[in-house]
């Protein structure tokens, strides 16, 4: 269990490969994560959102954040692999705060959603309080949002790499997000995926510290098939491909963060565990085949990332 992200991240930054960060809401996904990092030999990142912490500690942000410390830090001890717990789009300065006493790693300062000099102000406000006390922060320049095929839009939308050149220098932030045109969820893209590679390389260029990229789930087919055999209705669901996150990491990405595979594939497997064993009242026996499942998809993408045998 390390105290700081900003080591592991700074490793994969130099060697160029990506580690994952996995999002978890509860014990199961925790154990699948970790267990997964532990077979691949690979450096991994445990994040909870705000919403998370807000599940875990029953509507108690410092409840929340304390067992998500403590479930970390209890399991990571047995292992042989660095563990780092984040707080993933931190808004809320209470929660962020929060994080922080609890003893996160490092954490999200998430103002993208703001203009850039107030992203700039409030990013620089909590580096400060988070370096004062040896934490890593992580914040984000332009939007999350699926992009269209339109110049004027993609301005709009999309990180510029000149801005993320001052807003590093400015704001001293340990890693940063740039929208490149990925988004959150199962339905990442209308038609074809497209990522601006471009704008990617030149962030990485202007900034030279280690990039995240969010809205990274491959949505895999194969298991959004399954989950519709049993009954899900997920269809036209779409994730970038993985060729796209390979070709992100050489460009400079060391950072990825995935929620959604895990969400699909703990949907689907459930669905089809609880339709062919109908008798199965137990729910630890219902989850063990549905959380090997979720450790297999963890493990896939960890090999794809490039951080197996890293740790
Ligand atoms: O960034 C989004 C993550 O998938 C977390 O989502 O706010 O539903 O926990 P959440
Ligand atoms: P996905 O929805 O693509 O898994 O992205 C998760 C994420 O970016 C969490 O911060
Ligand atoms: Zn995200």
């Amino acid at each position: 269990y390390v105290k700081n992200t900003k080591e592991i991240l700074e490793k994969a930054s130099k060697e160029r490969y990506a580690i994952g960060a996995f999002n978890f809401n509860n014990m199961e996904f925790l154990q699948a994560i970790l267990e997964a990092a532990e077979e691949e030999k690979a450096p991994v990142i445990v994040a909870t959102s705000e919403g998370a912490i807000k599940y875990i500690g029953k509507g108690d942000i410092e409840t929340g954040a304390k067992l998500a410390v403590e479930m970390v830090r209890t399991y990571a001890e047995k292992l042989s692999v660095p563990v780092a717990l984040h707080l993933d789009h931190g808004r809320d300065f209470k929660v962020i705060m929060a994080a922080i006493k609890a003893g996160y790693s490092s954490v999200m300062i998430d103002a993208s959603h703001l203009p850039f000099e107030e992203n700039l102000r409030e990013t620089k406000r909590i580096v400060e309080i988070a370096h004062a006390v040896g934490i890593s922060v992580e914040a984000e320049l332009g939007k999350l949002k699926g992009i269209e095929d339109n110049v004027v839009e993609k301005e709009s939308v999309l990180v510029d790499p000149e801005e993320a050149k001052v807003f590093v220098k400015e704001t001293e932030v340990d890693f940063l997000a740039p929208a490149i045109g990925t988004s959150h969820g199962a339905f990442k893209f209308k038609g074809e995926a497209q990522l601006d590679f471009e704008r990617l390389k030149k962030v990485k260029e202007y900034t030279q510290i280690p990039l995240v990229l969010h809205g990274a789930s491959m949505v895999p087919q194969d298991i959004v098939k399954l989950a519709n055999e049993y009954g899900a209705e997920l269809s036209g669901a779409k994730g970038v491909p993985e060729d796209m996150l390979k070709k992100a990491i050489e460009l400079g990405i060391n950072k990825i963060n995935t929620d959604t595979d895990l969400r699909i594939t703990f949907v689907a497997y459930l669905r089809k565990v609880l339709s062919e064993d109908k008798s199965q009242i137990d729910p630890r026996k219902i989850f063990k085949p549905v959380f090997e499942q979720v450790k297999e998809i963890v493990k896939e993408r960890i090999r794809i990332f490039g951080s197996s045998g890293k740790a």
